[in-house]
């Protein structure tokens, strides 16, 4: 296991209180839920859930619904759904990433093929609202559409931004919000309502899930120019090769004109996406990315500080805003 769930993990038993415990009821529940639609399908949704992942959107919904919602059936759906939801995107994303390695396992798409992996990330996501739609409210399932709608516009945004290196990063930083913190606030805003928040605390929360959200996904984008494969799951300058352009690349066209004028086009193998991390991190670039990202998540934290929370939960929402912060997979 990696180094960031290890983190998430311990968040998880320093919680104390009931999460522990909440999130093994969440884990038998998606074992369930992947198994329900027949043996091909139920293999390959299976395998995605088992191959593990850090499950912090999960921990998002309990975290934020806090220790009144304990007992409610709705809290447990909630976190299955999103951790379905999210699992059905990265099976839909590594087809459109045309990623072969995830989660240190060959992907869906690369060991069944495009029409399993198209199935398997559909299955998910139908299960995931059958799961919400059975337990919670019309709110909560209104919440997750809306996330789920963000999620495929986002991916179609980066679609259309493809190969296009000059990418304004107000756009850049849109389509992190679109195909990724639209889920984290989501996460937040269905454990308020399942913990019987007010309407301000709900949106409060889930801005506060919003913002972490966007620091996530600017991370991520710096672990692929910047991590090893052995430490992230994925290979390194996956991005590049699949012409998506993310902030280390912005920020180090700015720095260095020669890298400007790379044609993206051009990287065409492993090798050669690796040759352009290299020269990416040499302009600094990544400290640069990297500081963008912390001064996102301090302000995440900073919107903690107004909110009606116990002790317990105060706590371990800024220690995953940390562990976002110091995220290594
Ligand atoms: C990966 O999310 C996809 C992004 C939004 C960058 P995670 O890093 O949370 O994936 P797992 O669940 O831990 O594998
Ligand atoms: C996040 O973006 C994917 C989704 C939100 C579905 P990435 O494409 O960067 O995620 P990884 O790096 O493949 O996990
Ligand atoms: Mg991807
Ligand atoms: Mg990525």
């Amino acid at each position: 296991m990696s180094a960031g769930a290890a983190t998430v993990k311990g968040i998880i038993r320093s919680a104390g209180g009931p999460v522990p415990q909440l999130l093994e009821r969440v884990e038998e529940r998606l074992v369930t839920l992947a198994a329900g639609h027949g043996p091909i399908l139920a293999v390959h949704a299976g395998a995605t859930i088992a191959a593990g992942g850090k499950r912090l959107r999960p921990l998002l919904v309990l975290l934020a619904a806090g220790p009144r919602a304990a007992g409610r059936p709705e809290l447990i759906a909630a976190a299955a759904a999103v951790e379905l939801i999210h699992s059905a995107t990265l099976v839909h994303d590594d087809v459109l990433d045309a990623a072969p390695l995830r989660r240190g396992i060959p992907t869906v798409w690369a060991d069944g093929g495009r029409a399993l992996a198209v199935a398997t990330g559909d299955l998910l996501f139908s299960r995931a609202f059958a799961e919400l739609s059975a337990a919670g409210s019309l709110e909560a399932v209104r919440a997750l559409s809306r996330a789920t709608s963000a999620l495929a516009e986002g991916e179609l945004l980066q679609r259309q931004d493809a190969w296009n290196a000059a990418v304004p990063i107000d756009r850049y930083l849109q389509r992190c919000e679109l195909k990724t913190a639209r889920l984290f606030e989501a996460s937040c805003t269905l454990g308020a309502l399942a913990g019987g928040a007010s309407q301000e605390q709900v949106a409060a929360l889930g801005a506060f899930g919003n913002s972490l959200g966007v620091a996530f996904q600017l991370l991520d984008d710096i672990l692929d120019v910047a991590g090893p494969v052995a430490v992230t799951g994925k290979h390194r300058g996956a991005d590049l090769l699949d012409g998506t352009v993310t902030l280390p690349l912005i920020l180090a066209r700015e720095r260095d004109p020669q890298l400007a004028a790379v044609d993206l086009r051009a990287i065409t193998t492993p090798a050669l996406a690796e040759g352009l991390c290299d020269r990416i991190a040499a302009t600094g670039a990544l400290g640069d990315a990297q500081s963008r990202a912390l001064e996102i998540v301090a302000a995440a934290k900073q919107q903690l500080v107004a909110l009606d929370l116990t002790r317990r939960q105060r706590r371990a929402l800024n220690l995953v805003a940390d562990s976002v912060a110091d995220r290594r997979s």
